[in-house]
């Protein structure tokens, strides 16, 4: 069994899509051991303790600096044995030296398919906005693997999103959440604790199931 974290800092509906597919038997490795978020306030830890799920709080301005969060971060992961961290709109920038401590161990979901529409500055409803600005037919979901590189890691799974004439960034938004990254996300956490995915020159391998 692979214990996993995720760590979150708002609604945290795809910390819900993992809650629901680990009740419906989707994630047959894994277990949900810890939810840590860098916002008391995120309704994701209620949805949390709802499950049962043990929670931290982890403020990045309790540090003082970015090395020193990861570091903390770190500790208590390892603490609790985590196998695999899990972003779920987590909007706290890790540090380089968390990032290659956990390489191929950090899965991050990203509202956009990657290499549209992501990196520094891209998050949550920036990615829709920007995505509707530019006038995009198809949008969509990703999930990667977390490296140095902001939304630059070797991509997972993706799933596209048609855009529709009457869009607004929220209406996207929610549609993006409910076809795309509650799906795949749950599905590439099942993958690898599986062990069913292996990162070869930079790319994603995925095992057929046996
Ligand atoms: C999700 O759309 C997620 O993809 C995005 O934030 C939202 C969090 O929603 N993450 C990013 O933009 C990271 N670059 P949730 O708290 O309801 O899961």
């Amino acid at each position: 069994m692979i214990k996993i974290a995720v760590l979150v800092s708002g609604g945290g509906t795809n910390l819900q899509a993992l809650i629901d597919a680990a009740a419906q038997g989707r994630l047959p490795e894994g277990v949900l051991d810890l939810v840590v978020s860098s916002n008391p306030d995120a309704y994701a830890l209620t949805r949390a303790q709802q499950a049962e799920i043990e929670t931290a709080v982890l403020r990045r301005r309790d540090f003082a600096d970015s090395e020193a969060y990861g570091a903390a971060l770190d500790a208590m992961l390892c603490e609790r044995g985590i196998g695999l961290i899990v972003l779920a709109g987590f909007m706290t920038v890790l540090p380089d030296s968390f990032c290659r401590r956990w390489e191929n161990r950090i899965i991050n979901v990203h509202p956009s398919l990657i290499p549209s529409f992501c990196g520094e500055g891209f998050y949550g409803l920036r990615v829709h906005e920007a995505a509707l600005q530019k006038g995009v037919k198809v949008t969509g979901a990703t999930v990667h693997f977390v490296s140095e590189i902001v939304d630059g890691g070797a991509i997972i799974l993706q799933k596209a999103v048609e855009v529709m004439p009457d869009d607004t960034a929220e209406s996207l938004q929610k549609r993006v959440m409910a076809q795309a990254e509650h799906i795949i996300l749950p599905q590439a956490v099942a993958l690898f604790c599986q062990d069913r995915l292996s990162v070869v020159d930079g790319k994603v391998l995925i095992q057929p199931d046996v």
